[in-house]
Formats: C-alpha cells, sequence, structure tokens
C-alpha cells in the first residue's frame, strides 16, 4: 500500500543504467505454499554511464529478503537497506557477482503479474515490470542479460518444467520434486523471462525454417483442451512463413512454445520462445468459438510470433518507447491478417476499432502521445493509442515510402538494432535513410496526442479542366499540449465520375497520394473534363477526422462507384451517419421519427448485388455502432441515440423483410464449413436474421429458436442466442430464458464458452440490464479473480451496454465504482482498465455528468489505493 502520493516518470529524464548484468543464474523452487528464487547476477559498471557512486539500487517488490551477497560474502545489515520498492547496497565494486534468496507467495499473487498460479499451473507476467516480483534486479528493458533458469516442483503436481530457451538438463530429487534447466542464449530484458511449472498436456509440430532449420513447435494447454489447438498451430505456421516472405525473418531457436492460461491479464505475451496465452486467444474450435473468435486466435498468434524480430531480438530502450515494438507489430499483424483473409475486411475492422475506442480515448482526460513524455504507471499505457494508433503511424510511413522502400527500410533497422534496446527515433531513422525522406514534421504523429481533424473543400472550372482540393488542418488541445504544430499527412485520393475512377497521371494511375503538411494546402488536378466525386482518404490512409460536404446523393454514389473497397464501405458509414445525426436532432425537438428512402434504397441496391464479397456486403448493411456515434456527438445523449439507431434497424428491417428472409435462406448452408467465403456466407446470414427480428417479423422467432437449437457451430448457436435474448417482444421471453439454461447447462464446463454467455447477458439492451448483471455477479460461474469473466460481466456491461450502464438513475455508475475499488485491491492493472467508462464523464449531459464525476471521487478517496487506478482517477477528474 502507498503512502505518498505517486507521481510521473519522464522520458527526458532517461539516464543509461548504472551497471549492466552480464549473466542471470535463477534458481525458483516452487512448494506447497510459496516459492523461493535464488538468483545469482554476473554484473558490471556500465562503461557507457558516467555514473561514479559506489552504490547499486536494485528493483523488487513484494519480496521477502533472505541472503543477500557480493562476490560470495554475505552482506551485514549494515551494507544495505530496503526502502518501499528499492534494494540500495551500499558499496559494490567494478565486477562482481551478486547473490540473492527470495521467497515470493505466487498463490497468494492476485495480481496475475510476477509468479502465480491459475488453476493447476505456475506461470509468470514480467511485463512491463513484473520481474521485480520475482527477485531483485534492474527491472528495465535497456538491461539485457543471458538466462540460465532452473526450475525445481513437485514431479506429481508439475510434470511440466519450462523456461526460455533451450532444455538443458534435467533430474530428480529423492523428495518427490524434479528440476529442469532451462538456457537461453539470447540477450534479453527481464520482461521477457518466463517460466511455467503445471500439469499440461502437449500438441506438437514442426516447421523447417528458409534456411533449412527445424523448429520444435510446441503448444502446452489443460489435457481437456487439447482439441482446440488446430486452429493456433496452422496460425502459427502460417506467421513463420510469412514472416520470412514478407519481412524476410526467420525464427532462430530450435523451439517455439505455447503455454495457455485461463487467468491473464492481456491477450498473451511475447516472451522468448515461450509466449504465454490467454485460454481465450489461442483456444478455438468450431463447437466452442465463433469465426470471430477464429480471427483473432491467428492475429494474436501471428502477433506474438512477430514480436520475436520487432520486440524481442530488437527491444526497446525505455517504457517511452513501448509503441516501437507494438505499434509496428500490430501494423505487422494487420497485414498478416489482410494476407491471409479479405484486406479490406480487415482494413474495415481495424478503422472501426481505431474511430471507436481510440479516437475516444483521444479525445479524453487519458489521451497520450503514441511517444508518451511521462507517465505514472507504465501499466496503464498498454492503450489503443500505443497499440493501434501506433500501428497507424507506421502504416503512414509504408504508404508514403511504398512497400519496397520500407523493407528496405525494416531490414536496415533490424540490421542496425539486432541484440539492442533503441527508440522509435532508431526505427525512423532507417526509414529516411532508406528514403533520403525528412521526417521531422512526421515525428509530430509520435509525439503529440489528439486526433486530428482534416477539413476538405473543392471546386471545379470547367473552362480550366482544372478540379482543386483545398485541405486545412487542426488538432484540438489535449492535457500534455495546447498547441498543435501541423502534421504530415498522406492522404490517398481518387476522383470518381460516373464512367469510373480518373487516371490522375500519364501512367494512367487512379490513385495518388497527396502530402499534407500545412495548416491550408491547395491540391490542383489538371485535364479534368468532368466534375468529379473526390474519393478521399483512400484506404483510410491517415488516423484523421475527415469532412467534405459530401450530399447524401454523392455518398450514395460512392457507395456504388467508389474503386476503393474501404471508401465504398466509408460512404455507407458517413451516409447512415448524417442520417442518424438527423434522426437524434429529431428525437431531441419530440419530432417523429421518419426514415430517408434513399437509405433503404442504398441498401436494397448492396443486398441485390451477386458479385460482392459477402463479408463485405454483411459490413456495408452494418449500421454505426451506438458508441461510433457517441465519439461523433457534441453531447452524448444516450437515449437519442439508442432509440435513433433502434428504430432504424427496425424500419431496415421492416421495409426489406423478404429480402433479408430471402438472404438469410439463401446463406444458410447444411454443412458447415471453415473457409473464408463460408465464414462470409454466416456474418450474412446472421446479420439478415437481426433484420428479420428488429423489423419482427412474425417468422423470426421461430427461425431464431431453430436456429439456436440446430446450430452445428458457436458462430450461429451464440447469434441466435443474442437474437432471442434481446428481442423486445413478449413471447420472446420464455425462448431465451430456455435458451440461456440450454445453453449454459450444455456448456458449464467450457470456462471460454461461458464467458460469451455472461457478455451475452450482459450486452442485453432491454430493460432492467444492472439488476441482471446483478444477478450474475452470484452466478457460481462467476469468479471475480479471473480476467476473462471480469472483462465478459462487468466489462461489456459498462462497456458495450450504452443504455443499461448509462441509466439516469445512475446506479450504473455506482455499480461500477463498486466493483474498482474491490478489484483494485487483488488486481490493480484489471481495477484500473475497467474504470475507462467512468473516465469519459466531460462527454454525457450535465445530470450524468456530476454522478460519474461522484463515483470517480469516491474512487479516488479510497485509502490505499493502487498507483494503477490512483493515476487514471486522478487525471480524470
Ligand atoms: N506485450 C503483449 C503483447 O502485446 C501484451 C502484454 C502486455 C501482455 C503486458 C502482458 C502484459 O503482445
Ligand atoms: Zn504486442
Amino acid at each position: 500500500m502507498r503512502d505518498a502520493q505517486p507521481g510521473n516518470i519522464y522520458l527526458k529524464d532517461y539516464e543509461v543504467p548504472r551497471f549492466l548484468i552480464d549473466k542471470t543464474e535463477l534458481r525458483v523452487e516452487i512448494g506447497d505454499k510459496d516459492a523461493t528464487v535464488l538468483a545469482n547476477l554476473t554484473m558490471r559498471r556500465n562503461p557507457a554511464s558516467n555514473y561514479q557512486g559506489k552504490s547499486l539500487s536494485l528493483h523488487g517488490v513484494q519480496l521477502e529478503l533472505q541472503q543477500l551477497a557480493v562476490d560470495g560474502r554475505a552482506l551485514s545489515k549494515a551494507e544495505y537497506e530496503v526502502n518501499g520498492e528499492e534494494l540500495l547496497i551500499h558499496r559494490v565494486p567494478d565486477n562482481f557477482t551478486l547473490t540473492s534468496e527470495v521467497l515470493i507467495r505466487p498463490r497468494e499473487n492476485t495480481s496475475l503479474e510476477g509468479l502465480f498460479k491459475s488453476r493447476t499451473m505456475y506461470c509468470t507476467q514480467c511485463e512491463a515490470q513484473g520481474f521485480r516480483k520475482i527477485t531483485y534486479y534492474l527491472d528495465r528493458p535497456d538491461v539485457m542479460s543471458e538466462f540460465t533458469t532452473t526450475v525445481v516442483a513437485s514431479k506429481s503436481e508439475c510434470p511440466v518444467l519450462l523456461s526460455n530457451g533451450n532444455l538443458h538438463d534435467w533430474g530428480a530429487l529423492d523428495d518427490g520434486r524434479h528440476w529442469a534447466t532451462w538456457h537461453d542464449p539470447f540477450l534479453k530484458p527481464a520482461y521477457l523471462f518466463a517460466l511455467v511449472a503445471g500439469d499440461l498436456s502437449l500438441v506438437e509440430d514442426s516447421f523447417t525454417t528458409c534456411s533449412g532449420r527445424d523448429v520444435a513447435l510446441k503448444l502446452y494447454v489443460e489435457e481437456k483442451d487439447i482439441e482446440k489447438c488446430g486452429h493456433a498451430m496452422d496460425s502459427l505456421k502460417n506467421a513463420m512463413v510469412w514472416d520470412e516472405e514478407v519481412y524476410g525473418r526467420e525464427y532462430d531457436l530450435d523451439l517455439y512454445m505455447i503455454v495457455a492460461v485461463d487467468d491473464f491479464n492481456m491477450g498473451a505475451m511475447e516472451n522468448k520462445g515461450l509466449n504465454i496465452f490467454n485460454t481465450s486467444c489461442v483456444l478455438a474450435h468450431p463447437s466452442t468459438t465463433t469465426d470471430d473468435g477464429f480471427k483473432r486466435v491467428e492475429a494474436v498468434v501471428a502477433h506474438e510470433y512477430f514480436h520475436n524480430w520487432s520486440g524481442n531480438r530488437v527491444t526497446c530502450r525505455d517504457w517511452f518507447q513501448l509503441s516501437l515494438k507494438e505499434g509496428f507489430t500490430v501494423f505487422r499483424d494487420s497485414q498478416f491478417s489482410a494476407d491471409m483473409g479479405s484486406a479490406t475486411v480487415k482494413r474495415v475492422e481495424d478503422v472501426n476499432m481505431l474511430r471507436t475506442v481510440q479516437f475516444a480515448e483521444d479525445s479524453g482526460p487519458t489521451a497520450h502521445p503514441v511517444q508518451p513524455a511521462y507517465y505514472m504507471e507504465i501499466s496503464n499505457f498498454y492503450t489503443a493509442t500505443i497499440y493501434e494508433k501506433g500501428s497507424e503511424v507506421v502504416r503512414m510511413i509504408h504508404t508514403l515510402l511504398g512497400p519496397e522502400l520500407f523493407r528496405r527500410g525494416t531490414d536496415i533497422y533490424f540490421e542496425r538494432h539486432d541484440g539492442q534496446a533503441v527508440t522509435i527515433e532508431d526505427f525512423v531513422a532507417a526509414m529516411a535513410d532508406v528514403s533520403e525522406r525528412d521526417f521531422t514534421q512526421f515525428m509530430n504523429w509520435y509525439r503529440q496526442a489528439g486526433t486530428p481533424r482534416l477539413s476538405v473543400t473543392s471546386d471545379y472550372d470547367p473552362q480550366q479542366q482544372q478540379f482543386s482540393l483545398h485541405f486545412s488542418q487542426s488538432c484540438p488541445p489535449t492535457p500534455e499540449c495546447q498547441e498543435k504544430q501541423p502534421y504530415h499527412i498522406p492522404v490517398s485520393v481518387g476522383l470518381v465520375t460516373p464512367s469510373g475512377d480518373l487516371p490522375l497521371d500519364a501512367k494512367g494511375n487512379t490513385t495518388q497520394v497527396l502530402e499534407i503538411t500545412q495548416p491550408e494546402q491547395t491540391v490542383v488536378f489538371e485535364g479534368i473534363t468532368e466534375a468529379p466525386v473526390p474519393s478521399l482518404l483512400r484506404g483510410f490512409s491517415a488516423p484523421v477526422k475527415l469532412s467534405y460536404p459530401y450530399t447524401l446523393d454523392q455518398l450514395s454514389f460512392l457507395m456504388g462507384h467508389d474503386s476503393d473497397g474501404f471508401n465504398r464501405w466509408n460512404a455507407g458509414q458517413q451516409l447512415s451517419i448524417q442520417l442518424m445525426q438527423a434522426l437524434v436532432t429529431d428525437y431531441r425537438e419530440g419530432t417523429p421519427l421518419v426514415l430517408d428512402q434513399r437509405l433503404v434504397e442504398a441498401f436494397a441496391k448492396v443486398l441485390a448485388e451477386t458479385d460482392t464479397d459477402k463479408a463485405m456486403q454483411a459490413l456495408v448493411l452494418m449500421l454505426p455502432s451506438e458508441y461510433l456515434l457517441a465519439e461523433l456527438a457534441e453531447v452524448i445523449d444516450v437515449e437519442a441515440i439508442h432509440q435513433v439507431r433502434r428504430f432504424m434497424c427496425r424500419e431496415l428491417g421492416r421495409e426489406l423483410r423478404d429480402t433479408w428472409r430471402a438472404t438469410y435462406l439463401a446463406n444458410s448452408e447444411k454443412v458447415f464449413e471453415m473457409s473464408g467465403a463460408a465464414v462470409a456466407k454466416r456474418s450474412l446470414k446472421n446479420l439478415s436474421l437481426r433484420y428479420l427480428l428488429n423489423g419482427a417479423s412474425d417468422d423470426s422467432l421461430s427461425l431464431m429458436h431453430t436456429q439456436f437449437m440446430e446450430a452445428d457451430n458457436m458462430t450461429d448457436r451464440l447469434s441466435a442466442l443474442n437474437g432471442l435474448v434481446n428481442d423486445p417482444r413478449e413471447e420472446a421471453r420464455p425462448l431465451s430464458e430456455q435458451a440461456l439454461d440450454k445453453f449454459y447447462n450444455d456448456w458449464q464446463h467450457e470456462p471460454l464458452v461461458l464467458n460469451q454467455w455472461f457478455q451475452t447477458q450482459a450486452a442485453c439492451v432491454l430493460p432492467g440490464g444492472l439488476e441482471r448483471v446483478k444477478v450474475l455477479m452470484e452466478h457460481p460461474a462467476f469468479d471475480f479473480h479471473n480476467p476473462n469473466k471480469v472483462r465478459s460481466l462487468i466489462g461489456v456491461f459498462c462497456n458495450s451496454n450504452l443504455i443499461n450502464f448509462h441509466d439516469e438513475a445512475g446506479e450504473g455508475y455506482r455499480f461500477l465504482a463498486d466493483n474498482v475499488i474491490a478489484l483494485d485491491k487483488l488486481n490493480p492493472q484489471i481495477a484500473s482498465r475497467q474504470l475507462t467508462p467512468l473516465t469519459k464523464w466531460r462527454r454525457y449531459d450535465l445530470t450524468r455528468q456530476a454522478l460519474m464525476r461522484e463515483e470517480l471521487a469516491r474512487v479516488l478517496a479510497e485509502p490505499g489505493l493502487s498507483r494503477d487506478t490512483y493515476e487514471i482517477a486522478s487525471k480524470s477528474l
């Protein structure tokens, strides 16, 4: 528990480490009650440091020190002191061995950081600063060491003993314990350390690298999950081939291990040679996992694999550089997913997420640059900005350079910095060097928070045959910076006419990347013989909020004619958004709602298309979410947004009823298939069913019920369950209750499926949401210690159930604050993350603002609050 209030740590205060740790030898003995960690560190003064003093300061948290020795001589109490999270040894030589023995308590570790117990296994999580909960160390990413780790545990309880690198030696002790020694030849920072001890089953495969080396691939899971490993294994092999082909990166150890654990704060962790995964991001089987779940597994497996180069071989100098590895690796995994499936679908999914989650973060009190200048608790910085905006920034570099130069840039980056801990500036320097471009202004993307606004107007001069685009950029103030410098924005454009895209150069290219660098800038296209409709920001070439005075007819036109698939989708979204925003105004003024027939016509046209990818069709037919509308609103009017979106779904469902039914039937398959085409069909089918239900067609209940009962896969089953649960008709209630019971009974032994059962109920928009969630909190399958359960119930209710969470009485806010306070005592990282919806209080009406603030203040006033929750609560008030 803290006594003084924590302060910020600044990037400008960075200093090279005073000491280095060349070798790290650990012996971790896991007992019934606790564990002891014996560490032998080969250390020396860092020649690059100008520190002249004699003392050594090490990190350590919740360690019970048993012994401490320098060069084999035990230190007396007078020779060192422990102050909070620091161990200070008053005098050390220039070269020495530091030996320490500490006692730790993995069974009592509910923070899931350091060494902890999850169900039947012990495992570690060290990023960002969890290693200091295992032993005294220089726990910072620029201290890289060669690790040798011996794990000792009961042979019957923990037959499997793993750590990073290669298995070097093993044996049995005569007291029923056994041991294994692992050696990792690659230097790494402590955050990439891992160990696992438990009773696990193994799925094995192998991979031959491009240079002909054989790599053993091993997936460790609980026995019952052995059938759910195939997809992760295939994804891993696909990722290994892809990284060789696209980035020229080969795997470097003889062994690649993945372990699945049920209690995990994040999705997965890229520890060298020993990835640890949240079960939700590695296990997949059609009977338990939705199609979206399959895609997520593929993306996360690839992401962690790609980190072996972008993160591990070349790592971060300090945590302000977090996006160096995360932004780049998200970019790499998004390219991979695009290559494995449909590139446009992947782009639409990513941009949707960016616009709802990252844009909202970027305009709120926790907004921060991709390269932050300060933080209080680094765990709070694993954000959509660091990951997704960071990836967008790398994507812009890729757009500016083109694929060949970009690849030369990454080659140089990996070559120059292999084995080093570096900065975002080093990454950009490699790109600048290969392209001979000046990235000075571009760095604003890394250093300024906030989403730039790009306003565009145009005019056409038929006499001169000139079409001009006038750009004007600005960026609203954010907590760390009031006055923004202009950005270097790549804007990919095309000019569309009824007969197609106009050629924009002599080669006949129809897309051009404009580079907007000035606050105001005009670009003139010559030789334009008819007035085009501009297609702006194709492929979402920059993470900005674009505005152009499109008429509804121009948007419908682009929906049908733009050669850029992403912008066809986007035009549809903008069309819907314009209509929805107008209806929100009508709703507030008490004007009866009427749906513009142009939307119905546009939908009918899309439904009639036969040659489009069905997954794309489904995306075009999906209205913008309530949260996207909320993000765009001046003041979020919860009821208006909710009612307007429901109204539109209902009207579209009604007006196109027969088409939805025909589409539903045409895309229903007798036999389950996992192909991309089959996934696309399922998404269109289930969307159609949802519209039938929204339009309250008489047969929709029975269709839904039949689909639920007869589904042979989780996508169809869950989609039907969601429909039933959200159907407002009285006659739906008994069916919905029955379905929920049946679902529970059928899947009660599958934690991952129960997460989906909780999510479905937590997201139910019918009145009484909070009461339902409170009842579920008492359900025997709910577990406050398990982050997946917390996210599925509390997280989904507070982040994905706008109308119920924001109920005017404010009970939802009270509920969240109560839970954050309780969670903070167990798991600060999860607690502070759950607080996010309350931090957005400024966006709501005055009544809700007051209620939300009150609850935030109550959290902040809680004695003994963690640094994590303290930072978020204090920065938001
Ligand atoms: N580095 C992990 C990833 O993105 C995420 C993570 C962060 C996991 C912190 C655990 C703790 O791949
Ligand atoms: Zn990552």
